[in-house]
Order: structure tokens, then sequence, then C-alpha cells
């Protein structure tokens, strides 16, 4: 039985890629459950207070909600970029073009992020 190995060539860099890829995968789920859980803090109090215990209290589920913002983004778009620029890489075997649009979107919606989470007042 002849496997299609689809990473025979992506080197060791795609190989040090695909695991940036798949540690940002699981950060990111981690993330996204963070946000979700301190989200209902926010929106369901009573419920979380409850099950945390009385550790989780609105405040906090606040706070925990604003500060997930920023990595969640992060390793949403080290997960998404590097995906595309692995799949890019995949079918074209260079893509330099590719990686520097890939590196600017990316710079450019973390920076976006930042300055939306840590620089801009609210309102
Ligand atoms: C919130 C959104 C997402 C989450 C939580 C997520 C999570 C994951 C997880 C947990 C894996 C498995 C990692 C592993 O094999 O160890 C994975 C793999 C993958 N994801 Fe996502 N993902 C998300 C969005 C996306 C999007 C939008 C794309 C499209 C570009 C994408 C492309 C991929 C690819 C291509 C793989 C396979 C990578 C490999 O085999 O190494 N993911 N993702």
């Amino acid at each position: 039985m002849n496997i299609v190995d689809n990473t025979s060539h992506e080197g060791q860099d795609g190989s040090l890629l695909r695991k940036l890829a798949r540690v940002s995968a699981w950060a990111l789920l981690a993330g996204i459950v963070i946000l979700v859980i301190s989200g209902w803090g926010i929106t369901q109090t009573g419920v979380i207070y409850k099950f945390s215990f009385g550790l989780v209290d609105r405040r906090l589920a606040d706070a925990i909600h604003r500060a997930a913002n920023a990595p969640v983004v992060f390793f949403f778009l080290a997960h998404v970029l590097i995906n595309i620029k692995l799949a890019i890489a995949r079918r074209h075997h260079s893509g330099r073009t590719a990686d520097i649009i890939l590196i600017i979107a990316g710079v450019l919606l973390m920076a976006i992020t930042v300055y939306m989470e840590y620089f801009r007042l609210g309102g």
C-alpha cells in the first residue's frame, strides 16, 4: 500500500512550521474555550460563579475575557497563516511572494488587535 506523504518536500523549515501550526491550534482551542466560559461569566454570572465554587465573579470573568482576546487572535493568525503557507508550498513549492503577503497580513492584523486591546480607549 503506497501512502502519499504530502510533507516529504517540506524539509526542516516545513516540519518546524507544521509543529508551530499544531501547537498554536491547541492553544487556539484552549483560548476559544476560555473566551466562551468567561463570556458566560459576564452574561450568565450566576451559573459560572456557582460552577467555579465562587472563584469567578463577573469582574474576574470580564478581566479574563478581555485578556484572552489578543492571545486568541495571535494563535488564530499563527495557525491559519502557517497552514495557508504550507498549503501554498505543497502546490507551488516556492511562494516567496506568498510568504511576504502572509507575514504582512499577520503583522498588520496583530498590530490592529494590539492597538484595539491595549492602546485605544473604549467608545
Ligand atoms: C478557531 C478556529 C480553529 C481551531 C480551534 C483549530 C484547531 C485545530 C486543531 C486542534 C488541529 C489539529 C492539530 C494537530 O494535528 O495537532 C488543527 C489542524 C489543522 N487546521 Fe485548524 N483550527 C481552527 C481554524 C482553522 C482554519 C480557519 C484553518 C484554515 C486555514 C485551519 C487549518 C488547519 C489545517 C490545515 C490543519 C491540519 C494541520 C496538520 O495536519 O498539521 N484551521 N486545527
